[in-house]
């Protein structure tokens, strides 16, 4: 069986992975903190950062594996999509440690590694093909129908805001840090999710639209601050509850569409949104009472990491899918 390196570095984590069989021997996350003053990723301070950790980073990996560089079969790497300066630092990286120890390189797309994840072999139950993944980032929100390792097609998608930035752009109008998806996710813990009410999108079919929910946020909040300048402080419980259950209730409503539409229940969620607690027991509660299979992964293979490159690094090794020294990264990328 293979060993594959896998290399992530297309948004704000750099992070390199080794997984043999299936199974990680070693997942290093370097998160970059630079980016909480600025209210989201700044691009150029991304890659620099990646520059400086990359090496660090698959050094601990190989260490922390116990194996030795020339064990390594080939090296997996996110091609996109991403941030172009971020991507450039991975696949520079990658190319350079495989023709320096001649051995293939492998090309993965970032949203189809999220899905793959769930087959990192930990033991668990994994998802019986086809079956529907719900792939909720910081960039994208999609809908796949996944009917093997290497065939996915997108049947929803966000028209405008993904489901994390809905999270994220909220929480910048609450006053929290960069990202604050997590942070919603723990306030709203201690709050009333019916507090307050924002507006609904009404997009046709299995789509997504979250940028209407944050303009309505927005104007809400303006609207109790002109009475209470303190509202947001003496209500941040209320808020983060109510925006939560705003942004998984939409997210919940396209999946059981398209739960109808396809008659698939065999239900994978994936991205960093995953990791969020509500949509966690809002989504096991909807999956026992309606009799579906649902697959959630591990806390740390939800956000972004290398070792969902690996995996998929891993079957696409098996299918002998290379890419050539000449393979460029894409900053929009789909499949
Ligand atoms: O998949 P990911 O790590 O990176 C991208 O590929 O974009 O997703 C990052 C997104 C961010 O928007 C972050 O706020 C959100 O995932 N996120 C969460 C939680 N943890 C991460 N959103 C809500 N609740 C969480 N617990
Ligand atoms: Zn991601």
């Amino acid at each position: 069986m293979p060993i594959i390196l896998g290399i992530e570095s297309s948004c704000d984590d750099t992070s390199a992975a080794i997984l043999s069989n299936q199974k990680i021997l070693s997942n290093i996350v370097a998160n970059q903190e630079v980016h909480s003053l600025y209210g989201g990723v700044v691009p150029e301070l991304a890659s620099r950062a990646h520059q400086q950790n990359i090496i660090p980073v698959v050094d601990a990996a190989i260490k922390q594996a116990n194996i030795k560089k020339h064990d390594i079969s080939a090296v997996a790497f996110t091609k996109g999509p991403g941030l172009l300066g971020s991507l450039l630092v991975g696949t520079s990286f990658s190319k350079g440690f495989a023709i320096g120890l001649n051995i293939p390189l492998i090309a993965i797309n970032h949203m189809q590694a999220h899905i793959l994840a769930h087959f990192i072999d930990e033991d668990q139950k994994t998802p019986n093909f086809p079956f529907l993944c719900l792939t909720v980032s910081g960039g994208h929100t999609q809908i796949v129908k996944v009917e093997n390792y290497n065939k996915m097609t997108i049947i929803g998608t966000t028209l405008d805001d993904a489901a994390g930035e809905a999270f994220d752009k909220s929480a910048k109008i609450l006053g929290l840090p960069y990202p604050g998806g997590p942070l919603i996710d723990k306030y709203a813990k201690n709050g009333d999710k019916t507090a307050f009410k924002f507006g609904k999108p009404k997009i046709k079919e299995l789509d997504f639209s979250f940028s209407g929910l944050k303009t309505s946020i927005l104007y809400s909040i303006q609207n109790y601050q002109k009475d209470n300048p303190n509202f947001i402080s003496k209500n941040l419980e209320n808020l983060c509850a109510s925006i939560q259950y705003s942004i998984v209730t939409i997210l919940l409503e396209k999946l059981e569409k398209a739960i109808k539409k396809t008659g698939i229940k065999e239900i994978a969620i994936a991205g960093g949104v995953s990791a969020n607690s509500y949509f966690r027991s809002t989504l096991k509660k909807l999956s026992n009472d309606k009799k579906y299979n649902l697959y959630i992964p591990k806390f740390e293979y939800c956000t972004d990491n290398a070792a969902m490159i690996a995996i998929a690094g891993h079957f696409k090794y098996l299918d002998k899918e290379f890419s050539n020294h000449t393979e460029t990264p894409q900053a929009s990328l789909s499949f």
